[in-house]
């Protein structure tokens, strides 16, 4: 039997989020239904409601979220997943046969998994899941590929970042940056990303970890909690000379644009030493141009970059950081600033929008 549960919906482009009853379906071979704990609100999901991704309306928002497996499929094998399970979802259930998988690389998977079956209004208008998740509602339809289990001691409210934001951040870091032991390091935007950028580095063991914002609060937090060695104000500083002037005077050996505009893209261009590094984890909007001297990019030489998800494979990596973060090796818990109901979303963009969070956290 289908079920009606609550859902929170962007209808049109620019409009306040909504919420409605949202029809979920009895799962169909391949898929599950989750029982959603807890969803992390991300820059993506405003990115959804302001039209910026792509036109396919009404989007059932969240998608940084974990739950416990309520029903899944005929002929799914409990090994791989049954009721009861809990799990981080994620938007990269690899295919396994793709030309990225076929040669080794399945964080590059181009054909990656998602429900076969649609989710609907009341009427039956089919929603869009972001990211293909939709977990801003009490249960969502996901494929299996979608549940990576982890363990169930680690908080949801947490763990559920690691679905989306505090992932693509590490693994920017960690996975397309390759960041480890003596690099120094500067990110640019320390929101849930930018943050969980500068915790990675940390985690590898850069030497000099910048953490830059044009908020002074998330230096602070940056420097406090996460483990930033020095924090560059990006509202009052000039931010290449800063970051060049704490790495004697070369620029950092990797820099990672988590904001995603093309002045902090130029930015992170001239920021880095010779033959380093640049990582672009945040999403540029569809208009935005970049116009770089290309005598520069030759000259400078190294490797520019973009990250999607941190490149990370998360059956690999969630199981991996949930037991850092239980171990007390990687400050998840931290990236939570507040929990918030269903029915606070649009209040939580607010808040995105002000800087006065890393993580508002859905609670269900
Ligand atoms: N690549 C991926 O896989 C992936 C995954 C999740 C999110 N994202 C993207 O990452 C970006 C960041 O997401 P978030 O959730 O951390 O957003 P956020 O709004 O929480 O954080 C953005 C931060 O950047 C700071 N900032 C804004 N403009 C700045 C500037 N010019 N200079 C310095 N700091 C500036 C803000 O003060 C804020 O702290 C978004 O574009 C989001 O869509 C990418
Ligand atoms: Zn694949
Ligand atoms: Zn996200």
């Amino acid at each position: 039997m289908p079920q009606t549960v609550r859902g929170v919906i962007a209808r049109s482009k620019g409009q306040p989020v909504e919420l409605v009853d949202v029809v979920v379906p009895d799962p169909g071979p391949a898929e599950s239904v989750v029982a959603v704990h807890a969803c992390g609100v991300c820059h993506t999901d405003l990115h959804y409601r302001e039209g910026g991704i792509n036109d396919e309306f009404p989007f059932l928002l969240g998608h940084e979220a974990a739950g416990v497996v309520e029903a899944v499929g005929a002929g799914v094998d409990p090994a791989v997943l049954q009721p009861g399970d809990y799990v981080i979802l994620n938007w990269r259930a690899v295919c396994g046969v793709c030309r990225a998988c076929a040669r080794g690389r399945p964080w590059h998977c181009f054909d990656t998994h998602n429900a076969t079956q649609r989710m609907t209004l009341a009427d039956g208008t089919e929603l869009s899941p972001a990211l293909g998740i939709g977990a801003f509602a009490d249960k969502t339809l996901v494929h299996v590929g979608q549940c990576t289990k982890v363990d169930p001691q680690a908080p949801a409210t947490a763990a559920g970042l690691l679905g989306c934001g505090v992932m693509a951040g590490l693994g920017a870091a960690v996975n397309t940056g390759g960041v480890t032991r003596g690099d120094s390091v500067a990110v640019i935007g320390c929101g849930g990303v930018g943050m969980a950028a500068v915790a990675g580095s940390v985690l590898a063991g850069a030497r000099r970890v910048i953490a830059v914002d044009s908020d002074r609060r998330k230096l602070a937090l940056a420097r406090a909690t996460f483990g930033a060695t020095h924090g560059v104000d990006a509202s009052s500083e000039d931010v290449v000379a800063a970051i060049r002037a704490l790495t004697d005077g070369f620029g950092a050996d990797v820099v990672i644009d988590a904001v995603g505009r093309p002045e902090t893209y130029e930015q992170a261009f001239y920021a880095r030493d010779l033959a380093g590094t640049v990582v672009l984890v945040g999403v540029p909007t569809p208009e935005m141009r970049l116009d770089l001297p290309l005598l520069d990019f030759f000259g400078r030489g190294g490797a520019l970059k973009s990250s999607w998800y941190g490149d990370c494979l998360p059956s690999r990596d969630f199981p991996r950081y949930v037991d850092l973060a239980l171990q007390g090796r990687f400050p998840l818990a931290a990236f939570v600033s507040e929990t918030v109901g269903l029915g606070d979303v649009e209040a939580a963009f607010a808040a995105m929008h002000r800087g006065d969070v890393l993580r508002s956290v859905v609670v269900l």
